[in-house]
């Protein structure tokens, strides 16, 4: 990890904003930084309105006095920037480190241009050494996690500070072993199928550009 690698990655993407736009903000350490950018942004006079993918991110955005919109008075958001836990060359990535997974793929799903910025420690040639979250409702957690089970998955309820972790949708987390996953889309179809998963980690098919800080440089990932 790199703090440098993600700050250069977040302003390269912040400069893709223009006034007028409705902007998705993602969660996490490396998404703090382009929030925070924009938040410089707007009291220069960027005017945008800007959906948050996260309650911790809306206290960020609020702090910052960065403008919200409710996601449910708007069609599209032209742009989002988020971070990934890790992610490949085929724009593949694991997500849900930070718990927000459920809203962050709510906002990539009506996003036109899902922008993932990374410190180059997340790009991996096979995702899966970190373990995909799994978001459930708590009643179905154990049904879910034995279900993982046959899909050769090793399910843990996370924990956080002692306690069963809850999201802000007020369900729990299985983070999951898989072993490194040879085809993340047809593991993804197969954890849509299960009863009592909200969502996944596995975002496919959503990211549209990838900014990676590499040393002084950033690369962008098409
Ligand atoms: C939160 C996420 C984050 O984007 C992911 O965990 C990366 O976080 P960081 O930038 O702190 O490494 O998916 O749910």
């Amino acid at each position: 990890m790199n703090e440098q690698e993600k700050i250069n990655a977040a302003l390269k993407a912040v400069s893709f904003i223009s006034s007028g736009q409705t902007i998705g903000l993602g969660t996490g350490s490396t998404a703090y930084f382009a929030i925070k950018e924009i938040g410089r942004m707007v009291r220069e006079g960027l005017q945008i309105r800007a959906i948050p993918t996260s309650e911790a991110t809306r206290q960020l955005a609020e702090e910052w006095k960065i403008p919200l919109a409710n996601i449910n008075d708007i069609e599209t958001i032209d742009i989002t920037i988020d971070g990934a836990d890790e992610f490949n060359k085929k724009l593949q990535l694991i997500k849900g480190g930070g718990g927000a997974l459920l809203r962050e793929k709510i906002v990539a799903s009506i996003t036109r241009k899902q922008v993932i910025i990374a410190d180059a420690s997340k790009q991996v040639e096979k995702l899966g050494a970190f373990k995909v979250p799994v978001e459930v409702v708590p009643f179905a957690a154990h049904a879910v996690a034995r279900k993982l089970n046959i899909l050769n998955g090793v399910a843990t309820l996370r924990v956080k500070n002692g306690s069963t972790y809850r999201t802000d949708q007020g369900n729990y987390i299985l983070d999951v072993s898989f072993g490194l996953i040879d085809d993340p889309a047809s593991l993804a179809k197969e954890l849509d199928h299960i009863t009592g998963v909200v969502e996944h980690g596995l975002f496919i098919d959503l990211a549209d550009y990838i900014i990676v800080g590499r040393g002084d440089q950033v690369e962008v990932i098409t």
